[in-house]
Parts: C-alpha cells; structure tokens; sequence
C-alpha cells in the first residue's frame, strides 16, 4: 500500500494503471476517522476491482462557517492501519491546498437535488461535495466509486453529477452500517456521550415506526412524518432538525403515498451533535404490482 499526497502522483499513478495494465479502479471516497461503514464500502471495493484507492480527505468545501471542521476527527494513522488489512492498494490522503490550488475558482453546482433537505439546514454543503468528487473523479478516474446510502441524498446527487457531466464512472450506493442498537454508524457518533449515544438509538426507532405504519398502510405523507416526529420528540435529548417524506429518486415533496419507493429522512440533534439517517420504503413496490396486474 502507498499513500499519496500529490495530485500529479495520483493522476499518473491512475494513468499507469488504467494504461498498462488495464485493470479496474475503485474509488472510495472518504473523510477518514474510518469506521465500519466506510470499511463496508472498502470490502465491496476490494471485490469488485483489481485495484482500489480509498480518499481521505476532511472537505473544508463542504463545511459551513459554524460547522465542525476544525475539529472534524482526524487521524490517518489509524485509517492506514485499517485499510493495510483491507489490502487497499492506495491511500489518496492530499493536504488542502493539493486538492484546492492558490487561485482555486471552479464550483459544481447540482441543481434542484441540493435544495431541500440537507442542502436547506447546510448551505453551500453540496456544492463542496460535489466539486470535491469532481475533482478525485478526474484526478483518478475509477471505473467505479462507492457512496453509502446513509447519506442518501449526497447519492442521489453524486449520480445525477456523474450522469450528467458524463463521467465515465459507475456510483455505487451501499447500504447503511449500524450498531446492533440501530444506530447508524458515523464518525460524528464520537462526539456523543454515553446517554447521548442510548439517546440517538431514537432516530433509527422512529424510521422503523415510519416504515411500519407505511406497511400497516398510512398513504398520507403527513401522517407518516407526524408519526416519526413524536416518536423523536419523545426522547428529551434530541432536537429535531426535519423529518422528510420524500420521492425517493427525486427528492420531490409528496402528499399522498403511492406505488413509488419513498426516503423517509431525518436530522436531528442529539446534544450538540448533528446526526442524519434515512429509510427507503415501498422498494419494488411497482415491479410487485407489475407483476400482480400480470398474473
Ligand atoms: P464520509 O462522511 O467520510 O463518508 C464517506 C462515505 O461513507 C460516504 O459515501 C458515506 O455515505 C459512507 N458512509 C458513512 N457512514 C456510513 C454507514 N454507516 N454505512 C454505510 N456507508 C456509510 O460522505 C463523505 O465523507 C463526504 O461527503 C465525501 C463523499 C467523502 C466528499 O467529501
């Protein structure tokens, strides 16, 4: 394994590989302070390319003026330990001005998709996402890169970046990692205390509500995020931020529920500390009624 910290490195690195050998490259990007859900997306890494980079990089882009970046976990050590045993061939590990140059003007802004949601409490957080994965995408060129559904709408706007600037890499959304609690997994969890951590347990327990008061048949989108609103607020420690309900492709608004597949998303704070997760509901519901208006 070799870390890297030079974008010309990195490119001709890239270059060479994709070159010579042809072999396949993935990406996955990250903002270190590894856990199990990155390293879940470094295992679907290792087994679906001959080569694979995982960036490490904490955006100062992404963050907003009162946000965390100063003191956003960092500790490269500890991640080079991890992905040596996960046999990861390169670690793109650059300092700031590598990857934002003296003079550095260009932002990529994906439209519509970065309005709502994360992109109304976090302005500006989407614009450095996706000019950041601009940027490690032309740098390395993957034939595929890895993003946990976790951040479901940082997915979604990464595809329709990929799509529509052509990039000619395939994105790859992973699952969400949690604890046996059914907390999601996430670096930001090390800023919770002992109670805030039992505490946040409430997110992924109001998501679950959600789903199954969908599956108990609740169509009025209102209703379902009432339903996941108070079981939130019940718990004294968590301050909400939004409760969505959402198309899940689109992120378009909706009111009455239909045959689409539904994001019910949420952020809230627990403590201080700002926690996001989602649950996908109604999958395959049209290919089931397909199916059913078949037989
Ligand atoms: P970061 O928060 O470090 O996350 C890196 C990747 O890991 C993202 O694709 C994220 O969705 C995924 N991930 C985080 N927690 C996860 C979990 N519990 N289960 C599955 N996947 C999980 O997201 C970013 O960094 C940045 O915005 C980045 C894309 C690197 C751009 O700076």
């Amino acid at each position: 394994m070799e870390i890297i910290n030079r974008r010309q490195r990195m490119s001709s690195v890239a270059r060479k590989i994709r070159r010579e050998q042809d072999r396949t490259i993935g990406l996955v990007p990250t903002m270190g302070a590894l856990h199990q859900g990155h390293l879940s997306l470094v295992r679907e890494a290792r087994q679906m390319c001959d080569l694979v980079v995982v960036s490490v990089f904490v955006n100062p882009a992404q963050f907003g003026p009162s946000e965390d970046y100063e003191r956003y976990p960092r500790d490269l050590t500890k991640d080079t330990a991890l992905l040596t045993d996960y046999n990861v061939d390169y670690i793109f590990a650059p300092p700031v001005e590598e990857i934002y140059p003296r003079g550095y003007s260009t932002y990529v802004t994906v439209e519509g998709l970065s309005d709502q949601l994360e992109g109304a409490s976090r302005p500006g957080h989407f614009r450095g996402v996706a000019t950041v994965v601009t940027v490690l995408l032309n740098i390395i060129r993957p034939d595929f890169a890895f993003f946990g559904q976790k951040d479901a709408q940082q997915a979604l706007i990464i595809k329709r970046l990929v799509r529509d600037l052509a990039f000619d890499t395939e994105i790859l959304v992973l699952s969400t990692v949690r604890e046996d609690s059914g907390l999601a997994i996430s670096s930001r969890n090390a800023y919770l205390t002992e109670q805030e951590r039992e505490a946040a347990q409430v997110i992924r327990r109001a998501l679950v509500k959600g789903r199954e008061a969908h599956k108990g048949g609740e169509r009025s989108a209102g209703k379902l995020a009432d339903i996941v609103r108070s079981t939130i607020e019940a718990e004294p420690r968590a301050r909400i931020d939004y409760v969505s309900v959402t198309d899940a492709e689109t992120l378009e608004k909706l009111d009455k529920l239909d045959e689409r597949a539904i994001l019910i998303a949420v952020a809230a704070r627990i403590g201080k500390t700002r926690l996001i997760d989602n649950i996908v509901v109604n999958i395959g519901a049209k290919k089931k009624d397909a199916a059913k208006a078949k037989a």
